[in-house]
């Protein structure tokens, strides 16, 4: 029997037999999606149906997880793969997403255990220049080119392999849709199958799907809900540095974050990252302040860099800033020429976090701020300074989280002093501090004391 499928708004949920600009119902544009339509027969009717359990009968059980070669993999996952989960990594093309799940692959097949990579993109020739780079030579590693779901859905249940690779979600198609592939229909299709199958066999399955850098991840975006952990994987394409992170995980935490380095020989993970991050700082120069970062649920050292130079031309001077929110910079910059006295008018500002990396949290902003006044005065910070704190409105200097764990960052690289706000030093037991030397700063009139 031919599956049926229907289209349906997903504005208003009406149903139509064939596809239309417009939704007959809602009158909302491009809103009707393709879908099997769902018959509750034989197959749905016959899982063994469930019974309530009472809740303190329920006991709690490890899942059993794969442990990957990768420790920092392993570690993003919460602790190893567990078996049947399925798992989407999103990323832009070109940021090596093949190049780890095939690194993933290779230490799997390492292990003894079958894998099968599919690809939708690549051929089977250019999968293994690829590999041959990362150095897959043994192992139960099966590589197949197919873009049809259910003939790799075949091949899977035939080869029950330890962990099943899809190289791309959105080159896949599944013949029961009419739908191109790549529409959100046969993303989620292909991703409800994918997802079946890894119950039912327990084997864990690795989706891979691209993203834009708007996030216009039409298709990925609406597998987020479907599959069991979503990992991002990011970074700029002209650095060579790679951050991995969960976005959602079914199995554990979503704070780990791992940081890998593009080599000639695939990803290598970073195992000090703030040392990583400051090896090309310049030392004694103007403009440059080293902050105490928290990424994911890591302390990690950054340099923050700022530039003021005068305007060349009458007109609006320039304001760019490069890993920071351009917003809340503007506002430090306000903040700084009213509550310290200094005047921005008629220079062009530059402010950028170095080596590509990108800080979203407001502990920056103390660092921000030295760094611009630093460029405006010409003045370096010392060099054996870390700041972290963030800005009020008032110009008073706000605790941050964990500053603990910032403090001993800058204490394990080397730093002689931290800045950071009275607050949080008020709140650590002095016994816990590393020895170095910490001031705590009231407002940022204060903390430009302190530094200057
Ligand atoms: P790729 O994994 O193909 O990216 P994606 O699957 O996310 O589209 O890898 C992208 C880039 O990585 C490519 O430009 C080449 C580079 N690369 C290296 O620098 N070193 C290597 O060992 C490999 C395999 C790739
Ligand atoms: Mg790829």
């Amino acid at each position: 029997m031919k599956d049926k499928t229907v289209f349906i708004c997903q504005s208003c949920g009406s149903r139509f037999p064939k596809w239309m600009g417009r939704c007959g119902q809602c009158g909302e544009w491009n809103t009707l999606v393709e879908e099997l339509e769902e018959e509750f027969t034989a197959s749905e009717a016959s899982f063994p149906a469930s019974e309530p359990v009472l809740y303190k009968e329920i006991k709690e059980f490890p899942k059993p997880r794969i442990q990957i070669g990768i420790e920092e993999f392993n570690k993003v996952l919460g602790g190893g793969v567990v078996l049947g989960s399925v798992v989407l990594i999103g990323g832009e093309p070109g940021i090596g997403k093949s190049t780890l799940l095939l690194q993933v692959s290779r230490d799997i097949a390492l292990q003894d255990e079958s894998v099968l990579y599919v690809s939708g993109e690549e051929s089977l020739e250019q999968i293994k220049i690829r590999g041959d780079r990362l150095g897959v030579r043994d192992g139960k590693l099966y590589l197949l080119a197919e873009t049809n779901l259910e003939r790799i859905l075949a091949q899977a249940e035939r080869l029950k392999p330890k962990a099943l690779v899809v190289d791309s979600v959105q080159t896949i198609f599944s013949s029961k849709l009419t739908s191109s592939p790549g529409t959100i229909s046969q993303v989620r299709e292909v991703a409800n199958q994918i997802f079946r199958f890894a119950k039912r066999s327990q084997v864990p399955s690795f989706l891979i799907g691209h993203i834009t850098k708007e996030g216009s991840l039409a298709g990925p975006k609406s597998l987020e809900h479907m599959v069991d952990v979503v990992l991002l994987f990011e970074g700029e394409r002209d650095h060579t540095h790679r951050i991995l992170r969960a976005l959602k995980n079914r199995f554990g935490p979503v704070s780990e974050l791992a940081i890998f380095e593009m080599a000639g020989n695939g990803l290598q993970a970073v195992s000090n990252p703030s040392a990583f991050f400051l090896k090309e700082r310049p030392k004694d120069e103007p403009g440059s302040a080293v902050i105490c970062a928290i990424k994911g649920a890591r302390p990690l050292l950054a340099e923050v860099q700022a530039l003021v130079s005068s305007t060349l031309f009458t007109g609006n001077p320039r304001r760019m800033t490069i890993g920071l929110d351009h917003y809340r910079a503007a506002m430090l910059l306000a903040l700084v020429e009213k509550k310290a006295g200094y005047s921005f008018a008629g220079e062009d500002i530059y402010i950028n976090v170095a080596g590509g990396m990108s800080i979203e949290e407001p502990a920056a902003d103390l660092g921000v701020v030295l760094a611009v006044v630093s460029s405006l005065k010409n003045k370096a910070i010392p060099k054996g300074m870390a700041v972290f704190g963030e800005i009020g409105l008032s110009g008073e200097v706000r605790s941050v989280g964990q500053p603990l764990a910032r403090i001993k960052e800058a204490h394990s690289l080397g730093f002689e002093t931290v800045l950071l706000p009275a607050g949080n030093l008020a709140q650590i037991d002095p016994k816990d501090l590393p020895s170095l030397n910490c001031l705590g700063a009231q407002n940022v009139r204060q903390a430009l004391q302190y530094v200057f």
